[in-house]
C-alpha cells in the first residue's frame, strides 16, 4: 500500500497496459458504457487492445456498423475494470472517437489474425435480426480461416474506438482498510484521496 498519488496513478495505468497485452487478465476485457441514441444507459465487454499513458488512450477495436458506433462517436463514455488479484477497480471516463480510415487502422488491421478479422465479414450490421441463430457470417467461411483476398471486403467495417481517458477513479480493496484516489486530467492528474 502507498500514499503516494503519483505511484497509485501509475500503478492504474500499468494495470490498464498490461492488461491489455494479457488475454488472462481481467483488465483485457473491463466494460464500455455509454448512453444511448434513446437516452437509456448501456455496458457491453470490449477488449482492451491498447492503454497508452502518454496520450491518455485506450484503443478498442468493433464493427463500424454496430449502433454503438453512431452512439459512442464523440460522445462521453465510462470504461469499468476490476482486477481480483491486486484487488483493484478502477473506473475511467473519456471521450470516444470512431475512426475506421488512415494508416494507424490499416496498419492494425494488417498485423490482425485472419480469425479476428472474419468478424467483420458479417453480413449485415451487429444486432440486425436473423430469422434463426447464426454467426451473421457469409456460409463460405464459416468454420474456416479466410485468406487475404477474401478478407477484402471486411476492411471497411473494422473501426477503432479510441478513448481519450480524462478522468480516473481507482478504488483499493484492503482488510486494513480500502484506499481510494481520484484524477481528472482537467487538475493536471495530481489526484486527490477521497473516502472509498
Ligand atoms: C469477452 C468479450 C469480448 C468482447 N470484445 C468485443 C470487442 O472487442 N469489440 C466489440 O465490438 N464487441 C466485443 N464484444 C461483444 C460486445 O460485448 C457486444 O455484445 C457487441 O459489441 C454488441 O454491442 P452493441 O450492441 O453495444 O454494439 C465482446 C464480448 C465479450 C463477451
Amino acid at each position: 500500500m502507498t500514499d503516494s498519488l503519483a505511484d497509485v496513478l501509475d500503478a492504474a495505468w500499468r494495470l490498464l497496459s498490461d492488461g491489455a497485452g494479457d488475454r488472462r487478465s481481467p483488465v483485457h476485457t473491463p466494460v464500455v458504457t455509454s448512453i444511448g441514441g434513446d437516452g437509456a444507459p448501456d455496458a457491453r465487454v470490449m477488449v482492451l487492445r491498447a492503454a497508452d499513458r502518454a496520450t491518455a488512450t485506450l484503443r478498442f477495436h468493433t464493427d463500424a456498423r454496430s449502433p454503438k458506433c453512431a452512439a459512442l462517436d464523440g460522445a462521453r463514455v465510462g470504461v469499468l475494470a476490476y482486477d481480483p488479484a491486486a484487488a483493484v477497480q478502477l473506473r475511467l471516463a473519456g471521450t470516444a472517437r470512431v475512426v475506421t480510415t488512415g494508416a494507424e487502422v490499416d496498419a492494425i488491421w494488417a498485423t490482425s489474425t485472419p480469425f479476428a478479422r472474419r468478424c467483420y465479414l458479417a453480413e449485415a450490421a451487429p444486432g440486425t435480426p436473423l430469422p434463426a441463430p447464426g454467426s451473421g457470417l457469409p456460409a463460405w467461411v464459416e468454420g474456416r480461416k479466410p485468406d487475404e483476398a477474401e478478407l477484402l471486403p471486411a476492411r471497411p467495417n473494422f473501426a477503432l474506438l479510441l478513448v481519450t481517458v480524462t478522468a480516473i477513479d481507482r478504488l483499493h480493496l484492503a482488510q486494513a482498510g480500502h484506499r481510494r484516489a481520484r484524477f481528472a486530467a482537467k487538475d493536471g492528474w495530481a489526484g486527490a484521496w477521497v473516502v472509498p
